[in-house]
């Protein structure tokens, strides 16, 4: 048998031993998607967000890529975030970044990587913001770990500074904001920042005073 093909036999054994557990699995889901959370976190393959937080398939709507990132141009990112926010009304949006991160490790050396220099090229930006305290440390192992927790809490500022979430707030006083971190070692994770809805933003340049039909 192919490698890939385990996959899929994988699948069907999973599939039959839902509807063993529980007739009404699969129809339940069918029916409804109403998530309360909004997961935007790493692409890393270590990190899957509903076996870390044991939640079930329709619990969390996720959006991944690499070293959990929020630009306010990715359009793949701001889609997510629009349905999330706007018809799904979910109550949390987590970012989860997690320790031991390739695309920080990457944004934090000198080297070109190639076309992914233009993404993690964006962690540059927050090490520039925060060089003068991530110099201060005596590793390059707590170096990173600090680059890795402050990429995540800017990028929690990131999504409250979308007119999308900034209309929510306004509206429905949601979604609430949190930046957790994700250790390998230990499986734990460790929340780092939680914004509530309505929060001042950190700069008050990204705050919009017209909302209404705002993109
Ligand atoms: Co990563």
């Amino acid at each position: 048998m192919e490698q890939y093909q385990q996959l899929l036999r994988g699948n069907k054994e999973w599939a039959t031993q839902k509807i063993q557990e529980d007739p009404e699995y699969f129809t339940r889901l069918v029916n409804v998607q109403r998530p309360d959370y909004l997961w935007i976190g790493c692409a890393d393959s270590r990190v899957p967000p509903n076996e870390i937080t044991m939640t079930q398939p329709g619990e969390i709507f996720i959006h991944r890529n690499v070293a959990n990132l929020v630009i306010h141009t990715d359009m793949n990112m701001l889609s997510v975030l629009q349905y999330a926010v706007e018809v799904l009304e979910v109550k949390h949006i987590i970012v989860c970044g997690h320790y031991g991160c390739g695309g920080v490790k990457a944004a934090m050396s000198n080297h070109s990587f190639g076309m992914i220099n233009k993404w993690i090229r964006h962690i540059k930006d927050v090490y520039r913001l925060h060089e003068t305290e991530i110099k201060e440390l005596s590793t390059e192992e707590d170096r990173l770990n600090r680059l890795i927790e402050v990429n995540i809490i800017e990028q929690v500022f990131h999504v409250a500074e979308t007119s999308i979430v900034q209309q929510a707030w306004k509206k429905r006083q949601a979604p609430q904001l949190h930046g957790w971190v994700y250790d390998l070692h230990n499986g734990i994770i460790n929340p780092l920042i939680e914004v509530p809805a309505g929060s001042p933003l950190p700069h008050a340049i990204y705050q919009y005073d017209n909302l209404e039909g705002a993109v």
